[in-house]
């Protein structure tokens, strides 16, 4: 999806493409425009070019085609080192025969800072990522999480006003990865700075994001803030890319004052709002979040739309349930139901009635 231009853009990439080979292009045509201060996170599949792009942005890699602007100015003919941009990439290497301080110190170095300036950033920097007491140490006497911290600290020493951010929490435990999610955030918001993350965790980017763009095939499919990407996903590939979702196959009947009549491969005919598709007659995916399906006939909501489902198993999870059932010729449909002193535990085999309201049934490619 093209996103418009706007002045107060920071980064814009316009039209870039990349190929390695001269042959396939890894990334097609790619416009992107990136607010100052914005965190915006690339999330998608391995192979889809994320890494390719921040490679293009940092300067290690050149477009084939298309202009990449930071500031509004070119940067297509300015190296690496002269972009002023922080970077922690998944092998956040670390120079092992400095100590922790002098890792630090060195970006400032180049930079030509002075030493007693050095001595204070270094300082303040160290204190910004918990680290303040392990500036004499070498970065083999770190755990992994904390060497993480001190590439962090490291791309941000320098106070560079775009920092990129490739896969970095990788290599860490899930309780750490969370705790330096909220830090990453938190740091980059409180000095303003503007980040391009790349992750191919979607926990990680609806959480972390002010915009996540989600790629596949060298495409950005789609821009949006979290909460849009997740309800009003715009094609088959993001609906099913970002969280859980239930899908089923059907042919579009009608459309008609923004509502498409579907006709489920398994018979049943359904409305469903039309997303990308247009004509009668054409294949259709239709998605619908298990959060937004009702399983109780009481509290289906005005204008909800009715199906029948048999239960097929039911899992239960603590804070919610979860039950999967067949409905039409999908037998892999997930309901999700809070664990509430009111909610009736289903039994496999009973046969039900669900419903939704259209509206929460996008109607996608097939
Ligand atoms: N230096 C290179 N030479 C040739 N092809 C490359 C090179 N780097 C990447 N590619 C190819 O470009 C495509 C995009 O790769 P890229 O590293 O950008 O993907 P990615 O989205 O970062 O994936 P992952 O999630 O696995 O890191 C892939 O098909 C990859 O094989
Ligand atoms: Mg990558």
């Amino acid at each position: 999806m093209a996103e418009k231009q706007t002045d107060d853009a920071f980064v814009e990439f316009e039209r870039v493409q990349k190929s390695y080979d001269g042959e396939t292009l890894v990334v097609k045509d790619l416009n992107l425009s990136v607010p100052r201060g914005e965190f915006l996170t690339m999330l998608g599949p391995s192979g889809s070019g994320k890494t390719t792009c921040l490679m293009m942005l940092a300067g290690f890699e050149t477009a084939t085609h298309g202009d990449i602007r930071l500031g509004g100015t070119s940067i297509n003919n300015i190296p690496p080192h002269k972009r002023g941009i922080g970077m922690v990439f998944q092998n956040y290497a670390l120079f092992p025969h400095m100590t922790i301080a002098e890792n630090l110190s060195f970006p400032l170095e180049v930079r030509k800072i002075g030493k007693a300036d050095r001595e204070k950033k270094v300082k303040r920097a160290l204190e910004m990522v918990e680290m303040g007491d392990f500036g004499g140490r070498r970065p083999a006497q770190l755990s992994g999480g904390q060497q993480q911290r001190v590439a962090l600290a490291r791309a941000l020493v320098f106070e560079p006003e775009l920092v990129l951010m490739d896969e970095p929490l990788g290599a860490l435990d899930k309780q750490l990865r969370e705790k330096m999610q909220f830090e990453i955030t938190d740091l980059a918001h409180n000095l303003g700075i503007t980040t391009v993350y790349v992750t191919h965790d979607q926990t990680e980017a609806l959480t972390m994001s002010d915009r996540v763009a989600v790629f596949d095939d060298g495409r950005i499919q789609q821009i949006a803030p979290p909460d849009a990407l997740y309800e009003e996903p715009e094609n088959s590939f993001v609906a099913q890319f970002i969280g859980e979702n239930n899908t089923m196959l059907g042919t579009i009947k009608e459309i008609k004052d923004s509502v498409a009549l579907v006709e489920l491969d398994g018979g049943a005919v359904i409305d469903a709002k039309p997303i990308n598709v247009s004509d009668v007659g054409a294949r259709t995916r239709v998605s619908i979040r298990p959060e937004r399906v009702e399983v109780d006939k009481n509290r289906l909501q005005p204008g909800a739309h009715t199906i029948k489902a048999e239960v097929l198993e039911f899992i239960y999870m603590g804070d919610i349930f979860r039950t999967r059932l067949r409905v039409g010729d999908n037998d892999d449909f997930i309901v999700k139901t809070r664990n509430a002193p009111d909610q009736r535990r289903m039994q496999p085999g009973e046969q039900i009635e669900i419903g939704w309201l259209p509206e929460d049934c996008r109607a996608l490619d097939a």
